[in-house]
């Protein structure tokens, strides 16, 4: 698209946005809110994308190859209000020239304390404990009402030592745990901070007291967590996982928070969202949370100064970090 001098560059948004994002936005930007998850795949969408050289979407969007191909010749970037970009063919977007960015850091914080509180709320019965308060049968305290399993003392193995990977060690030290992880590579030793390094996941699990999935879901992490895996976990283990949903194979997790050979689990991500595999409703084990990591609203307002900075240093043509293509 040709846009006229002084004119605004056209954005579309697939979703709906904080009024405080969308005041920044309008300042800059000609911005079309679709406010609908799949609306770019939507009948009817084509005019008002046509007339755009930038887009906006989320972790709902699906970016393939297909998507790319077919997305109109006008748009020149694409920004994902996520961290996680496995939704997008980052290959596709390259051979078409799109520039691709995604929101890293600005969520860290805000995903590491979802993770303590996944750890926290599966060792400490948390469930369990709220259907007790709020179902009117709670008979007053006792000795062995509930009693979980502290944090203290104990090891914690992190898959995957990324930014978030380290906000939740960071924490999870706080608590009086040591903390071990599993990385492509190893941390440069003032990331580490005293954690220790395990070259592979057979290494790291057999001292995962718990176990925190923390890496992208990729061809090499897809089904990571799988019966063959948990069998190497020390027995009672518990499992959080903040990172992607796909990282864990559904079944094999529930049968073992069926045997105790995981004690608990703390589960912020789901495969096929917003469905749950339904055993996990069954199990007073299983701590869930509906992918709330990132979202506290100081979180969702930098993550919208974050696309808007990306999309104006694009139109400005200058390189950033979060560029992913
Ligand atoms: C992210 O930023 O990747 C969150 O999980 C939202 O999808």
């Amino acid at each position: 698209v040709s846009r006229a001098v002084g004119a605004k560059p056209r954005l579309f948004v697939t979703f709906s946005l904080p009024p405080e994002v969308r005041a920044v936005i309008a300042d800059s930007f000609d911005a079309h809110y679709a406010e609908a998850p799949g609306a770019l795949a939507r009948p009817g969408t084509e005019p008002a994308l046509a007339a755009c050289e930038l887009v906006l979407v989320t972790a709902t969007d699906t970016l393939d190859a297909a998507a790319v191909a077919a997305l109109p010749a006008s748009v020149r970037a694409v920004a994902t209000y996520s961290v996680g970009h496995e939704h997008i063919d980052l290959a596709a977007a390259r051979a078409r020239g799109l520039a691709i960015y995604h929101t890293p850091d600005v969520l860290s914080e805000a995903c590491a304390e979802v993770g303590l509180l996944l750890l926290l709320g599966a060792a400490r019965r948390a469930t369990e404990s709220i259907a007790l308060v709020r179902g009117g049968g709670w008979q007053g305290w006792t000795p062995l009402q509930l009693n979980g399993w502290g944090l203290t003392g104990k090891r914690l193995g992190v898959v995957g030592m990324g930014r978030i990977g380290r906000e939740i060690a960071t924490r999870a030290r706080a608590f009086g745990m040591d903390i071990h992880y599993y990385n492509r590579s190893r941390l440069a030793p003032e990331l580490e901070a005293g954690a220790r390094y395990h070259a592979s996941a057979e290494s790291l699990l057999p001292v995962s007291q718990f176990l925190m999935l923390a890496c992208p879901a990729t061809a090499d992490t897809i089904g990571f967590l799988n019966a063959a895996r948990i069998a190497q976990l020390p027995r009672g283990a518990i499992v959080g996982n903040i990172a992607r949903g796909s990282l864990v194979v559904d079944e094999d997790l529930v049968a073992a928070l069926k045997t105790g050979q995981v004690a608990a689990a703390g589960l912020d991500v789901f495969n096929h969202e917003p469905d749950i595999h339904p055993a996990y409703f069954d199990l007073p084990n299983c701590f869930m949370l509906p992918h709330v990591g990132s979202a506290t609203i100081e979180t969702r307002v930098e993550m919208g100064r974050l696309v808007i900075d990306s999309l104006q240093a694009f139109l400005r043509g200058e390189p950033r970090g979060n560029r992913l293509a």
